[in-house]
């Protein structure tokens, strides 16, 4: 009879031998996965895995994959008594704030380059200076960011919140490049703050190009962090989970996509008979997380690990997400209203 680790390893290689593991490599990570689904059962926990971790984290241990907007979803709505947020620290945070009873703990403070570029009294300035516009904050922010804007979005509902805002000048940040992509399609005056995303900044139009003129019939994916100009000439724009369902509803074979390596991952994991074509680009801070932090954040949480906002924030920003649901279902009302229901990112894309 097979030990609990050779089955460990057996249903890990079943998921981890699409992205290129080894039984050996698997058995290597078999007595940590074991460990941790094991603690995750007596504590009532979930993992919660963003799609730009690494396979061993999302296939291993995690029970839900997803975007920050549906993980935030499945973070107000399970029973859990506990989550491991397995990503950037923000999306802890955003976890802990629509959840203030559960215990939410990270892996890793990992930053993120969008969220390290605005602080809550830099927000509290532009307020002062544009006193007649309305505050959009992307969910790539911390907490007391969160805690000066009007309302929150992420990539999946940014269209119909900006859109759903009442003033007709809407600050958005603090990133600069999804912000000039609204502004092409959006019916309002945006104001934008300089931060960028790292790794969807450092793609190109050339790059692109290239790909177009080598493997006819491909179709480019790219999430709305890219520039306007390579947005453009995409066949489609979303977020994680919406270029990973393009993916899987498309009857085309070979795609590129224009982001982070996890997702590519996750589609050779979980996508049968597509091709995946061009380079991808790792974030540093999404690939801060570690199998033994999941395990000492379930064991024994270091202080950093434990997810903690000081009330006054929390509850100001709280409001700013609450909010974000409430725009983004009148944003919807609104744009089907106006015959828009499908406004896409891009020129030619279909969401
Ligand atoms: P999603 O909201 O699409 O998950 O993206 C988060 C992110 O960090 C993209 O760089
Ligand atoms: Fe931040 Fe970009 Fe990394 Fe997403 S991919 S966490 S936006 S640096």
């Amino acid at each position: 009879m097979k030990s609990d680790i050779q089955q460990e390893t057996e249903r890990l290689h079943g998921k981890l031998s699409h992205v290129g593991w080894t039984r050996d490599d698997c058995a290597v990570i078999a007595p940590t996965t074991l460990e941790i689904n094991e603690l995750k059962r007596e504590q009532n926990a979930i993992i919660l895995a963003h799609s730009y971790q690494t396979p061993d984290i999302m296939y291993g241990v995690g029970d839900f994959i997803g975007d920050s907007y549906g993980l935030s979803v499945i973070a107000t709505e399970h029973p859990a008594d506990k989550i491991v947020f397995c990503s950037v620290y923000f999306m802890g945070e955003t976890a802990k704030l629509l959840n203030p009873e559960k215990e939410v703990l990270v892996p890793s403070h990992a930053g993120c380059s969008l969220a390290d570029s605005i602080t809550g009294a830099q927000v509290r300035e532009l307020r002062e200076k544009h006193p007649d516009a309305g505050i959009v904050c992307y969910v790539n922010t911390y907490a007391e960011v969160k805690a000066e804007c009007d309302a929150c979005c992420t990539s999946a509902n940014a269209v119909e919140v900006v859109e759903a805002m009442p003033q007709d000048k809407v600050i958005f940040l603090p990133d600069k490049l999804m912000a000039e992509n609204l502004a092409k399609i959006c019916s309002k005056e945006i104001i934008t703050w300089d931060g960028t995303c790292i790794v969807h900044e450092g793609f190109n139009i050339d790059s692109i190009r290239d790909i177009r003129s080598r493997f006819p019939g491909v179709k480019i994916l790219a999430h709305p962090e890219c520039a306007p100009g390579l947005i453009a000439e995409v066949d489609f724009a979303g977020s994680t989970e919406g270029m990973l369902k393009y993916v899987k509803q498309s009857p085309d074979h070979t795609f590129m996509m224009v982001t982070e390596c996890g997702l590519t991952d996750r589609i050779k994991s979980e996508v049968e008979d597509k091709e995946i074509v061009g380079t991808c680009i790792l974030c540093p801070y999404m690939k801060q997380i570690y199998l033994d932090d999941v395990l000492k954040a379930l064991k024994n949480p270091s202080p950093e690990q434990i997810v903690e906002i000081e009330p006054d924030v929390a509850a100001r920003a709280r409001a700013s997400l609450d909010r974000m649901f409430e725009l983004e279902r009148e944003g919807k009302a609104i744009l089907e209203r106006a015959g828009r229901e499908k406004l896409p990112w891009t020129a030619t894309g279909t969401g």
